[in-house]
């Protein structure tokens, strides 16, 4: 069928299955282009069909020829109704890798089932053995807590006071005000328990008292700081909370790897378009002001030119992982250059609907989001009939 792009909000409810093949192939040929990896060779990645997992998933795979297991939560195709784009990206991910002799398998499920921890746990048992890499990508608004059955709810909200910003809607340009009520104790819980490190740090439990974590054993889950106009309602808003907690749990994991000479990180990601960023009041507009800063500078990344770098230049350098004074790996250190901060602030005060299209890249801001889902990817034709029916080759 020919497939278009259905926008309801900040979604897209279509996904083109040749597009989302083409970000696959040009993120691959991106990681074979910048040389081989001295890293990992069997890995786990929690959250890897779309985002930073999936291109954590890539570079472990072609950059240093790992063997992977990817966990995600995505919908397969339907007669006449296409798949979310995490189904297609790993589709044609494992195609790709099968295709280049490397394993590759996965598991479509509630990661913070008992379930699906279990079933991952057989997988490796079955076929890997022991693993020395695991990637924790989780980005999700809901997770309900597998020993108590309690469904929590994450929400993005100031803490301690009202806020009020400037946003965009990227879908027609327009800025406006947000205003953003301050969560309560329950709220800050909640959102705590979604996106904090409570689920990570039982996967790794639960992958130890299997002894499925091989010697030398590193676990990286990512985080986000940011700039200080989305400081209150991120940083230190319910999801900055989240990500102090993920943090502090990066110290609790490390501690009991100590046995099998394991380290727990938490790598500082750059702010780029994903699902996940683009539902997130504020970070819309500061996204469209910086990619313009960064492209001028020729700093500019995506997901995939991110994790490259934290594989290469980071984690498997051969030497001591560089951190910061918290502990943490930073490849947020472009964008958070004084100079690009210091032009953000000015551009910040200017930016209007009126003058947004110049002072920022709101187009490259809308092209990444359409890319997310296949769209307005180049060298694929849009016109010709495309099969939704996509299958995943190694969904177990
Ligand atoms: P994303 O939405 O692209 O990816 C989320 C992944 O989680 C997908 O693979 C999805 O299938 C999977 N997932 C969600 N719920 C699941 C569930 N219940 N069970 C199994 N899989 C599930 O998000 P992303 O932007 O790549 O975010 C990944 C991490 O990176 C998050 O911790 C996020 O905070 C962090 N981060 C994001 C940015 C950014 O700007 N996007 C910047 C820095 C850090
Ligand atoms: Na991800």
């Amino acid at each position: 069928m020919i497939i278009e792009p259905r926008m309801r909000g900040f979604i897209c409810l279509t996904a083109h299955p040749k597009g989302c093949e083409q970000n696959i192939i040009n993120q691959i040929n991106y990681i074979k282009s910048k040389g081989p990896i001295n890293g990992p060779k069997k890995v786990l990645v929690i959250g890897s069909s779309t985002g930073f997992g999936l291109a954590s998933r890539i570079t472990s795979a072609f950059g240093s020829g790992a063997a992977t297991i990817g966990v995600y939560f995505e919908k397969p195709p339907k007669e006449g109704k296409t798949a979310s784009p995490g189904w297609y990206n790993t589709a044609a991910f494992e195609t790709e890798a099968i295709k280049a002799g490397l394993y590759a398998k996965s598991i479509n499920g509630d990661a913070f089932s008992n379930e699906i921890k279990a079933q991952t746990m057989e997988l490796i048992k079955a076929d890997l053995g022991q693993i020395d890499l695991v990637i924790y990508s989780l980005a999700s608004p809901v997770r309900t807590n597998p020993n108590t059955g309690v469904l929590h709810r994450s929400t993005l909200k100031p803490i301690g006071q009202n806020f009020s910003n400037k946003t965009v809607d990227f879908h027609t340009g327009i800025v406006s005000e947000v205003s953003i009520e301050q969560a309560n104790e329950e709220e800050i819980e909640n959102t705590v328990a979604v996106m904090g490190g409570e689920d990570w740090e039982m996967w790794i439990d639960a992958l130890k008292a299997e002894n499925l974590l091989a010697d030398g054993f590193t676990t990286v889950a990512y985080s986000y700081i940011g700039p200080a106009v989305t400081e209150a309602v991120y940083r230190k808003g319910t999801i900055g909370r989240a990500k102090d907690h993920l943090e502090a749990t990066a110290f609790t994991i490390s501690d009991k790897l100590a046995d099998v000479n394991g380290k727990a990180y938490v790598s500082v990601n750059k702010a780029l378009v994903t699902q996940a960023s683009s539902a997130i009041p504020v970070i819309p507009l500061y996204i469209s002001l910086l990619y313009k800063i960064m492209k001028e500078e020729g700093i500019h990344e995506g997901c995939i030119e991110q994790i490259q770098r934290l594989f290469k230049d980071r984690l498997y350098t051969g030497d001591a992982v560089p951190v910061d004074e918290k502990g943490r790996i930073r490849i947020d250190d472009w964008e958070m250059r004084d100079d690009v901060q210091a032009r953000i602030v000015t551009l910040w005060k200017e930016s209007t609907t009126e003058n947004l299209p110049a002072a920022g890249d709101l187009t490259g801001y809308k092209k990444d989001f359409l890319n997310l889902f296949g769209f307005d990817v180049a060298g694929v034709d849009y016109q010709a009939d495309a099969n939704e029916m996509v299958e995943i080759p190694g969904l177990v």
